[in-house]
């Protein structure tokens, strides 16, 4: 049985992932800030267990990697993700939330690859996900703005190349997605894409992925992102 370890599992696309791979038959290792407001995601049938974590305690990182020591994990998927502070335009920039935003969007899902590292190693596919956005590639920017965002999501496309670069000889592959712009709390109402939809799609995409893929930037309908 395939194993998931995924961040963010209570809501939106996160849930949508721990639903979808459980239903599939896969051992869901979900997390989430806190489990016990988390009755949507202890509702999803299947084998899944719930662990709290908030990525940006480290300490609670290295110590979640500890108690899962000798699980294989196939997939190490990062999608715990915030928008980042209100006051994100030039001239007024709230600089202590870039740096919150920083830490959840680039550093912890850096820190994560390192503590579950011999994990995801020990497993079968051997696969790094992380979900992105469009607004972090450089050559889609044509519209400015988002500065915090935006970096954010740079930053941690910018560590997805150096681990498909550090990580080959491991044979472990590192790829990152654009998951739509998708109808969950950060979308909003208006957002074209369904979440399901969005996870379905980006599911057959990994389902397909090999180390040749590693260092990829993939929009959820298999078209490639310019950085
Ligand atoms: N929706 C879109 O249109 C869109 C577009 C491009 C990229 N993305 C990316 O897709 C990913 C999922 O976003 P979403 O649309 O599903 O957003 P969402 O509905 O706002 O869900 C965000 C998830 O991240 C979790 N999270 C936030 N800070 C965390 C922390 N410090 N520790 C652990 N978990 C934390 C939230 O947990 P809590 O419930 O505890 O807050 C929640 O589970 C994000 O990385 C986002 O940047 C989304």
């Amino acid at each position: 049985m395939p194993t998931i370890l995924l961040t963010g599992a209570n809501r939106g696309l996160g849930l949508q992932f721990a639903g979808q791979y459980a239903a599939d038959g896969w051992r869901v290792i979900a997390t989430c800030r806190d489990p016990a407001n988390a009755a949507d995601l202890k509702a999803v049938a299947g084998q899944v267990e719930v662990h709290v974590l908030d990525v940006t305690d480290f300490k609670a990182i290295e110590a979640l990697a500890v108690e899962l020591i000798g699980t294989p994990i196939d997939i190490l998927l990062n999608n715990a993700g915030i928008i980042g502070p209100d006051n994100h335009n030039f001239g007024d920039i709230d600089y202590d939330g870039w740096a919150d935003t920083f830490r959840v969007n680039a550093m912890a899902p850096m820190k994560m690859v390192e503590c579950f590292i011999d994990h995801v190693a020990a497993s079968e596919r051997k696969m790094i996900v992380s979900i992105s956005s469009k607004l972090g590639s450089m050559v889609e920017n044509t519209d400015g703005g988002h500065y915090i965002y935006r970096s954010s999501k740079a930053a941690l496309n910018a560590v997805h190349m150096s681990l498909a670069n550090d990580l080959a000889d491991r044979g472990i592959a590192s790829v990152v997605f654009h998951p739509g712009w998708a109808r969950t709390s950060m979308g909003g109402p208006r957002a074209p894409v369904d979440p399901g939809e969005s996870v379905t799609a980006i599911r057959s995409i990994v389902d397909n992925l090999g180390i040749e893929d590693s260092g990829r930037f993939v929009n959820y309908d298999g078209q490639p992102i310019d950085w």
